[in-house]
């Protein structure tokens, strides 16, 4: 464990540190974890496909309010199945999401349900992902997708955007039988990694995830992508961004 590193300093000079040390002095934190659905996945990018496929012209004029609604109400069920103790995967919800979004939009097309549903296992990963896990990895921190998506899905969704070779491990709230932000979901880090809540950055898009993994105890960032204002919630984010890139540098 204590093999010698070569490390660039800041100077240029490279010296040669016992690994563990060359760590710590380039990352504040051990473990970073992020979100997967909005925060590495652009969940839109489903919706903004299909609209552009002649096939399904219906959604090119609506897609916007499409992809908003699915998304409000797979979450929106989320919520209340942890609420009300009727866990389901994220692939059912997912699903219901959708049948609400597109009965809301009067799009009946069975082949556009299914298309839809298709491309949200090909999602794209937003074009900074790679380059940040990367850096991590190479800075000698453990990198993770911590979701409510199913293992299924996100083995899929990690495949397809290419990110398989920068995650260390991909947990997936089906360990936890609850969604997000359930503080036994956010135990599933401490599980994998051996490590307290403050060797974590946690990431997420997702503002109420944000908040529901500071108030777990982890030290949080919020890529607000969006621009929305502050979640009103029992903790707030600790750093503020609008895409990953800062996450190597943030304390
Ligand atoms: C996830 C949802 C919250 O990936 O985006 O967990």
């Amino acid at each position: 464990a204590n093999r010698l590193a070569p490390f660039r300093r800041g100077d240029g000079v490279t010296v040669f540190a016992p690994s563990r040390m060359k760590r710590d002095r380039m990352l504040p934190k051990s473990v970073y974890v992020f979100d997967a659905y909005g925060t590495l996945f652009d969940v839109n990018a489903a919706a903004r496909s299909a609209a552009a496929d002649p096939a399904f012209a219906s959604l090119a004029a609506n897609w916007p309010a499409v992809a908003a609604n699915w998304r409000a109400k797979q979450l929106e069920y989320t919520w209340l199945r942890a609420i009300a103790g009727h866990h389901c995967d994220f692939w059912r919800v997912t699903q219901d999401g959708l049948d609400w979004a597109l009965e809301t939009a009067k799009l009946g097309d069975p082949a556009l349900r299914q298309r839809l549903l298709e491309l949200y296992w090909e999602l794209d990963a937003f074009p900074e992902a790679f380059a940040v896990l990367t850096r991590l990895r190479l800075a000698g921190a453990k990198t993770a997708i911590l979701s409510n998506g199913s293992p299924a899905m996100l083995d899929a969704a990690v495949t397809s955007a290419g990110l398989a070779d920068v995650l260390d491990a991909v947990l997936s709230v089906e360990d936890a039988g609850v969604f997000k932000p359930h503080a036994s979901v956010y135990d599933l880090v401490g599980a994998r990694f051996d490590c307290t809540p403050n060797d974590v950055l946690f990431v997420s898009s997702n503002g109420w995830d944000a908040a529901g993994a500071a108030g777990y105890g982890f030290t949080t960032a919020w890529v607000n992508r969006t621009g929305a204002p502050i979640d009103r919630l029992y903790a707030t984010p600790h750093h503020i961004m609008n895409d990953l890139t800062p996450i190597p540098k943030v304390t």
